[in-house]
């Protein structure tokens, strides 16, 4: 399952997990923008097996929905992939009053994974695989949601590096279960990205035509995804199919996994 698979490196990865004979799941919030990507990640794989479901990733019922939705039809699960993401030039509120870089690039991811890690665990051998940025930043506890200071740089590294995060945390939670944890850089890449971004989204596209192409892009998310050499590896960050020094630090995963059960309504 790739969320974020009808753009960018999401549907260059699912091409792949495609070409490669795997059952493909795409996870999308537009229903046209993922019906024009299953058809095209068919007729380049030469894969029927290839379905679409939609969620909006933003409102965390819809989550819910995507989980009960992939479980209705499916009993197994070997690969998640954790991509969707948004840059978001100002701050947007979600129906759920939370915001929305936060949720699309974190919190969703968070809820999914922890609404599928039953199915994960029945699957083992299994993976999941969170893209995140170099452009990590800081978490302000204090002030999660940004309503005291937006701006779009702020909110976006906040979101990738609370994944680097919880890529940890649930490694550690996960250990011994057969199911691996890690989380990806791809490097700079020539997609959407950055579309809704304001001035940060205009200089994001100014500097396009300098981008490594999204197949390209999706080369250490496919490695890491199904190389036998990561076989076991789990809770690291890797760049260009290695793997990197990242900021892990056991208070704020800890911390921000309390958080997150909390403002996704998980119980503990
Ligand atoms: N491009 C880069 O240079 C770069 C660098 C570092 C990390 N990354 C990471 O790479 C990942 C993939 O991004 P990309 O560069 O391939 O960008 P992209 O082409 O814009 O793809 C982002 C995907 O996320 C989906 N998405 C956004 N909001 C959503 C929502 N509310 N619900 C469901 N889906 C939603 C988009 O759907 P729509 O088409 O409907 O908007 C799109 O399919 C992201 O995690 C990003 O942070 C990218």
């Amino acid at each position: 399952m790739v969320t974020g698979a009808n753009s960018g490196i999401g549907k260059a990865a699912a091409t792949q997990f495609a070409q490669m004979g795997a059952t493909t799941i795409l996870v999308a919030r537009d229903q046209r923008k993922g019906a024009i990507a299953q058809e095209e990640i068919k007729t380049a794989s030469g894969n029927e097996s290839v379905e679409l479901l939609l969620a909006d990733l933003s409102s965390l019922d819809t989550v819910r929905k995507l989980v009960s939705d992939y479980k209705e039809k499916h009993d197994k699960l070997h690969l998640l992939v954790n991509n969707a993401a948004v840059v978001e030039g100002s701050r947007v509120v979600t129906k759920d009053g939370l915001e929305e870089v936060f949720v699309v690039n974190y919190l969703s991811q968070f809820l999914l994974t922890n609404l599928l890690l039953d199915t994960l665990k029945s699957s083992a051998p299994s993976r999941v695989v969170n893209v995140t940025s170099s452009v990590h930043a800081h978490i302000d506890f204090n002030d999660l949601q940004m309503e005291k200071g937006y701006n779009a740089i702020k909110s976006y590294g906040q979101s990738k590096l609370a994944q680097i995060l919880f890529t940890n945390e649930l490694a550690q939670r996960l250990n011994d279960s057969g199911v691996t944890v890690n989380c990806v850089h791809p490097g700079a890449v020539r997609t959407h990205l950055g579309d809704e971004g304001g001035i940060v989204g205009i200089g994001i596209k100014l500097l396009r035509p300098f981008y490594q192409s999204p197949e390209k892009g999706a080369e250490t998310l496919v490695y890491v995804a199904t190389s036998p050499e990561v076989d076991g590896v789990t809770g690291k960050y890797f760049y260009k199919r290695k793997e990197k020094a990242a900021p892990f630090n056991k208070d704020d995963q800890q911390r921000l996994w309390d958080v997150s059960m909390k403002l996704s309504g998980l119980k503990g």
